[in-house]
């Protein structure tokens, strides 16, 4: 399973990367505006910058809805770095816009997924990666992770060669939930991938382990 961080925060995607886990980064039009990042250039300079500190997949946005607003923007995102997937909303000119980039051989996440037939679709015209929104679907009362596990059966069974990028997780259960369904991506923020390292047997037996070595 390849971790991917949710952020377009450069320290973070830093701080993954030191640890040597890190496979790729997703953002979204929410976390480049939380970072502050705004006006097209400097859009533009910040995936370049990801790129450059990660050595995987940088998921990139695209603002446009239409078909050829999308394709326009997906084939300059793509243009700026080789490690650009380009993210395409699950909408019908977005199935379209998929098809025709993946035809190009430019990547493709397709986002905002919430059902697995949105999944087929996506997987039909040629997504890199699809990607469930689990916590979101955790927030309306539907439980996320059985879509991850729904889709996973589905490609599975037909040989998909579409990628089931879990997103929006919120907690380190959600990770490990993911990883017992056979997503082949998770991403989310660091918190959640530093909170897999805790377990208090792990804190007591090395402190007690120090001690001993001490006293001998
Ligand atoms: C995925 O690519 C999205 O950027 C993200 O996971 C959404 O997460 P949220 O529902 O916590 O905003």
């Amino acid at each position: 399973m390849k971790f991917f961080i949710d952020t377009a925060n450069l320290d973070q995607i830093r701080e993954a990367m030191d640890l040597g886990i890190l496979d790729g980064v997703t953002t979204n039009p929410s976390l480049m505006a939380k970072e502050g990042i705004r006006g097209d250039e400097n859009i533009r300079r910040h995936y370049v910058e990801i790129c450059q500190i990660v050595e995987g997949d940088v998921s990139a946005e695209v603002i446009a809805t239409d078909f050829e607003g999308m394709i326009r923007e997906g084939e300059a995102l793509a243009a700026l770095h080789p490690q650009i997937v380009v993210k395409i909303p699950m909408i019908k000119d977005g199935v379209k816009a998929i098809k025709y980039l993946s035809s190009k051989g430019i990547k493709t996440n397709c986002t905002l997924v919430f059902s697995a037939g949105q999944a087929i679709l996506a997987a039909k015209a040629g997504a890199t990666y699809v990607s469930p929104f689990i916590g979101r679907l955790d927030d309306i009362s539907t439980e996320g992770v059985e879509l991850v596990a729904q889709i996973v059966d589905i490609y599975r069974y037909y040989d998909f060669e579409t990628q089931v990028l879990a997103a929006s997780i919120r907690h380190t259960m959600h990770i490990i939930q993911c990883a017992e369904a056979g997503a082949d991506v998770v991403t989310c923020p660091l918190q959640p991938i530093l909170g897999l390292l805790n377990h208090p047997l792990t804190d007591s037996g090395l402190e007690k382990f120090l001690a001993d070595h001490k006293k001998a």
